[in-house]
């Protein structure tokens, strides 16, 4: 699937963009860099921007390179050179809008950008992602907002960067500097900026990131909820698995509606250890567990388990090495499955939330999917050495927990909210299901 994302600078599109990739799982291609990295390549040769036949012949040269850090970071080179945090200065900028007119350029550019969406789910940035790269990108969002907004965005976001150029950096000067690249960028003959006929238009202006970020998560997950194609082994054991738990236990799944694809928390209720086997095959694409490190080390079960997303929790490291591996799988988009209780319950109860739970939130800005299963404790409860043979199971999404409703909030307020907000979520849940599971779940 692809989204393109496009509109004017100072938008918020790059930051949007790679959010929304990031909550996915996507991968994120921000094609200003594209055209900046090229712009400073010319700038390096000396060559004239203006002179279009050299900036044309220059294109034969110029080797571009992303280099993705699994969590997240991109570098950009051009030959060997990084250019990361070169080509966001402001002279660059200008040259970059001066050669993105040029057909040649852009043919070259959109020929990249078409060869890295071949390969992926992505999310891509720029200019004329939905009119021209990707004329039948699943979902074409265009961003606008009011000038003076850009401007002032596009001012902190230079100080931020360019802590050294506070003195010299000066608001008026970057909005006549945005008003002028619109103007070219918009009035090129080629590719001009222009909303695609059938883009949905967001006025970023009076709204924040987090509030651009869950319109289009929404809208995409409207659009379509497909799951990536299941590797072959994992795919076979888990519909073997998830027919055992159909047959022999009835298992009745609610509330999927709720699910999104792509990176989060599936923060489930532990009442036996048929829950991360439950859990798992009720989710609609693979999902990511942790397992006790003595399992990876039996022949053949270690491999096994490994294949199917299983990590290894290192009791004697204590957390840390845990919580990394997780906030690991969070950044690189998967899903996570977690029992927040961090023990099974003894009695089928609900038990009181660890603070795992919020470090990990705060830390990773995931989404929490909560879950609640009943059934798992009677079929198969803690003191028992085997599971029944038969039973009834019942497993219930609720509504996602955004981690944008603890942000701002002091670490031991967000952690405690986070806490509460988890534990009133299977709470409601417990209650839909005992009140006989109808209609939607909460
Ligand atoms: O988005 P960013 O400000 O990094 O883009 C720099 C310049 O590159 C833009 O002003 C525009 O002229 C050009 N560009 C383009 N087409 C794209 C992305 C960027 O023409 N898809």
């Amino acid at each position: 699937m692809i989204i393109a994302i496009d509109g004017p600078s100072g938008t918020g599109k790059s930051t949007v963009a790679k959010e929304v990739a990031r909550r996915l799982g996507f991968t994120f291609f921000d094609t200003g860099a594209m055209y900046r990295s090229f712009a400073w390549f010319i700038v390096q040769k000396k060559c004239d921007p203006a002179n279009e036949v050299e900036v044309v012949k220059s294109l034969s040269d110029f080797h571009y390179r992303i280099q993705n850090h699994p969590l997240g970071e991109r570098r950009y080179f051009v030959g060997e050179q990084e250019v990361t945090q070169a080509i966001r200065e402001a002279p660059i900028s200008h040259v970059a809008s001066q050669v993105a007119i040029y057909p040649q350029v852009r043919k070259s550019m959109v020929k990249i950008q078409r060869e890295f969406g071949k390969s992926a789910d992505a999310v891509f940035e720029g200019r004329d992602m939905g009119s021209v790269v990707f004329p039948n990108a699943e979902l074409k969002i265009f961003l606008t907002a009011r000038l003076e907004i850009r401007g002032e965005r596009r001012f902190q976001e230079l100080l931020k960067k360019f802590p050294d150029l506070a003195e010299s950096l000066d608001m008026e000067q970057v909005q006549k500097e945005i008003a002028k690249r619109d103007e070219t960028d918009q009035n090129r003959a080629v590719s001009p900026l222009k909303q695609a006929s059938d883009a949905i238009l967001i006025d970023t202006s009076d709204l924040t990131v987090s509030q651009v970020v869950s319109k289009i998560l929404h809208l995409s997950s409207e659009i379509t909820n497909c799951y990536p194609r299941k590797r072959f082994l994992y795919g076979f054991i888990y519909w073997l698995v998830r027919g055992y738990f159909k047959v022999f236990f009835r298992l009745k799944i609610h509330g999927l509606h709720h699910y999104r694809r792509g990176s989060g928390i599936i923060a489930a209720n532990h009442n036996s250890n048929l829950d991360p086997n439950v859990v798992s095959i009720s989710c609609p694409e693979e999902v990511h567990f942790l397992a006790k490190e003595s399992l990876f080390s039996i022949p053949l079960l270690g491999k096994l388990i490994r294949n199917l997303n299983s990590h290894p929790v290192f009791r004697g490291a204590g957390d840390t090495q845990t919580f990394k591996t997780i906030l690991q799988l969070l950044q690189q988009g998967y899903k996570v499955i977690l029992f927040p209780e961090g023990k099974r319950s003894f009695d089928g109860n609900l038990q009181p939330i660890e603070r795992g739970l919020s470090f990990l939130v705060q830390k990773s800005k995931a989404t929490i999917f909560p879950v609640y299963v009943q059934g798992t404790f009677e079929a198969w409860p803690r003191l028992k050495k085997f599971p029944k043979p038969f039973g009834k199971i019942i497993l219930a999404f609720g509504s996602p927990i955004e981690w944008e409703e603890f942000e701002g909030l002091e670490k031991k307020e967000a952690e405690k909210e986070i806490t509460e907000k988890m534990g009133r979520a299977w709470a409601a849940l417990k209650k839909w299901v005992e009140d006989g599971a109808q209609g939607t779940t909460p």
